[in-house]
This record gives C-alpha cells, sequence and structure tokens, in this order.
C-alpha cells in the first residue's frame, strides 16, 4: 500500500507513522527526517539545506524530488510506503505520479490553535530523532531520551516565528494539494485530534 500522510506541521503524521509503519508493515519515508539526517552527517545535501529548514521555508522542488527518487528506488519502498511530509507543492505531486501510484492520500485535520500547542512543546532526541511532547507524551525523566539517555533538544523550526512562518507556508504551498487529491478520488480525511491509538484505529478501519 502506498499512503501518502499530507497535513499541517505539529499535526502527528510522524506520531502516527512511527505506530502505522509497524501495523501495515511499510517503510516510514520522512522527508524532514531525511533532511535532518543529511544535516546532521554534514553533507553536501545537509549543508545546502540547513538554513531553509531552520526558517521553516520549503527545500526547492528539484532537490526534494530527487531525494525522494532515489529513496523510493530502494528495496524496502518496493511492498509500499508512508510518505510523510511529500509531497508539499503540486509540482512535487506531479513528479511522484510520474514515479509511483498513489494510493490513499491520508489528510490529517487539526485546528490551528491544537497545532501551535503541540509545535511548542515538542521536543526531540537528535540522534535518533524520537518525538515527544512536554504535556501529552513526556519522557520518564525531564528533558532525557528514555532510551539513549541522551539531552533532548528544540527544533529551530519549533521557535517561535519559525512556526508561523511553516504554517503560512503551508496554507499557501500545500493546502491546494487538497483539492488536488480530492480531484483524483484520494484523500481521506483523519481526526488528527483523537489520541494517537484512536487515530491508528480510525485510519485501520478506512484504509482496509
Ligand atoms: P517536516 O519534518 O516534515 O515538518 P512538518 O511537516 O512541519 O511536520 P512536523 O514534523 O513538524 O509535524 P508532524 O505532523 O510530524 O507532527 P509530530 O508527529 O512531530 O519538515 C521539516 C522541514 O523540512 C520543512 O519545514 C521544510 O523546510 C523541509 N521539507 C520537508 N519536506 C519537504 C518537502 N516535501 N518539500 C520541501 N521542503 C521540505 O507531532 C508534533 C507534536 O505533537 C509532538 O510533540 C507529538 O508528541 C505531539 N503529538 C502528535 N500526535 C499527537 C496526538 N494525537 N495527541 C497529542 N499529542 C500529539
Amino acid at each position: 500500500m502506498n499512503l501518502i500522510f499530507l497535513g499541517p506541521p505539529g499535526a502527528g503524521k510522524g506520531t502516527i507513522s512511527a505506530i502505522a509503519k509497524d501495523v501495515f508493515s511499510i517503510p516510514h519515508i520522512s522527508t524532514g527526517d531525511l533532511f535532518r539526517a543529511n544535516i546532521k552527517n554534514e553533507t553536501e545535501l545537509g549543508k545546502k539545506v540547513k538554513e531553509i529548514l531552520a526558517s521553516g521555508n520549503l527545500v526547492p522542488d528539484e532537490i526534494t524530488i530527487e531525494m525522494v527518487r532515489l529513496r523510493l528506488g530502494e528495496e524496502d519502498a518496493e511492498k509500499g510506503y508512508i510518505l510523510d511530509g511529500f509531497p508539499r507543492t503540486i509540482a512535487q505531486a506531479d513528479a511522484l505520479a510520474s514515479m509511483s501510484k498513489v494510493d490513499y492520500v491520508v489528510n490529517f485535520c487539526l485546528d490551528r490553535d491544537t497545532i501551535l500547542k503541540r509545535l511548542s512543546g515538542r521536543r526531540v532526541c537528535k540522534s535518533t530523532g524520537r518525538t515527544y511532547h512536554i504535556l501529552y507524551n513526556p519522557p520518564k525523566v525531564e528533558g532525557i531520551d528514555d532510551e539513549t539517555g541522551e539531552e533532548l533538544i528544540q527544533r529551530d523550526d519549533d521557535k517561535p516565528e519559525a512556526i508561523l512562518n511553516r504554517l503560512d507556508v503551508y496554507e499557501k504551498s500545500t493546502a491546494p494539494l487538497i483539492d488536488y487529491y480530492k480531484n483524483k478520488g484520494l484523500i481521506v480525511d483523519i481526526d488528527a485530534s483523537l489520541s494517537p491509538e484512536d487515530i491508528v484505529e480510525n485510519l485501520k478501519k478506512v484504509l482496509r
């Protein structure tokens, strides 16, 4: 099954992907995670995109599309995938259509106030990317990753100015994809305000 998780920043796409990848036995491919891994490893790509990610703007289409093309060519993506954070523009969606058939586009629906609370309280483990929330999903010991014992950090793009920019960018460049995929009959709306467990249960019902 080939799935796209579409939705505003902080709607829970990464959190639900981490559970759904095991439920549906398909890899979770997050363009945000791929960019952050390149930044951490100080690759040429990482150096090019570091400032773009920190500001909350989008990485140019040609760079992003090529990265996804390579990733979808890997063996594990043959049985399907969850694409989290891609496509984010009409040009990316057109490029994906030429690479792969999409079965469903899951549209994460969440109000702006909840989005702001989720993003401002998010903390991550820098080495593994594991995500927490200071109120909704706190680590066992404050500020420390449960498994690695490393200190948790706040993503650069979770600072207030970058959050507002990301929401604007989402409305302008990514929200038009909802109609794009509605016209293809692929959209499945999901209430992203529920608990992760309930969201995954609802996903299982609508995707089968
Ligand atoms: P990316 O990493 O994709 O960021 P995003 O889309 O803004 O998504 P987030 O990771 O912020 O949110 P999420 O929906 O995954 O929420 P999460 O599960 O963490 O992209 C980062 C940047 O990379 C972009 O800004 C851009 O620069 C670049 N980029 C990436 N893709 C690109 C593309 N295709 N084209 C161009 N540039 C691209 O949850 C958030 C918080 O809420 C967490 O604290 C979590 O614990 C909590 N939470 C989650 N679900 C629940 C729940 N159900 N109940 C309570 N709390 C919850």
